[in-house]
């Protein structure tokens, strides 16, 4: 049985959009079974129904607290008999109690080679600090941010002239390169 996957999203969702179309290969072990994004208006929502994919939106901003958000999520989830969570440029942090109730069953994709740039404007630190090899890296969510254990890790090369835009294009192709296997390891419970 493929794993009913739900992936969140905030925004552009070409992340999403990379494991819907890994997904659609019939030897997938995951199917994407639901997008879910905080944000109403986000872009990938569009794709995502195009495919003909159940979307919710679960609006952060209309319920009182973290908790009651999480749990207007768990209900969707439940609904949707989810099995394993991508986040995929999802914008809010989760609770420690969401966290654990998904252990092992959660991942997320950074746009740096974790244990470097945890957090935002990875890019632009990483051509701050002057490295010379940046990347992505998909790993379980744990309570703290950007730290679980690494699935997967691709790295490029910092090229002369290398500007924070140029940079993250080919971070990205890496992003949708990985992804994919990763939820593929995960749900064919190789990790
Ligand atoms: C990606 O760079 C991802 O690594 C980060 O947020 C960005 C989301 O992009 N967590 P997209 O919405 O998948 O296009």
């Amino acid at each position: 049985m493929r794993k009913r996957t739900a992936i969140f999203i905030s925004g552009r969702g070409s992340n999403m959009e990379a494991l819907v179309r890994a997904a659609q290969r019939p030897d997938f072990p995951a199917e994407i079974a639901l997008v879910l994004s905080n944000r109403p208006n986000a872009a990938g929502l569009k794709f995502a129904k195009s495919c003909g994919i159940a979307t919710a939106v679960v609006d952060h901003k209309i319920y009182a607290g973290r908790n009651e958000f999480e749990a207007a999520m768990a209900h969707i989830l439940a609904i949707h008999r989810i099995e394993l969570i991508c986040l995929a440029g999802f914008m809010r942090l989760l609770t420690a109690s969401f966290v654990e109730s998904w252990r092992g069953r959660m991942i997320n994709i950074h746009p740096a080679l974790l244990p470097q740039f945890k957090g935002l404007d990875t890019h632009a630190r990483a051509l701050a600090a002057g490295v010379s090899e940046h990347g992505c890296t998909v790993h379980f969510v744990v309570p703290e941010m950007d730290a679980g254990p690494i699935i997967l890790q691709a790295s490029v090369d910092i090229l002369p002239g290398d500007t924070e835009a140029s940079l993250s294009a080919r971070v990205l192709a890496q992003e949708h390169r990985i992804y994919p296997l990763a939820l593929a390891k995960l749900a064919r419970g190789e990790v």
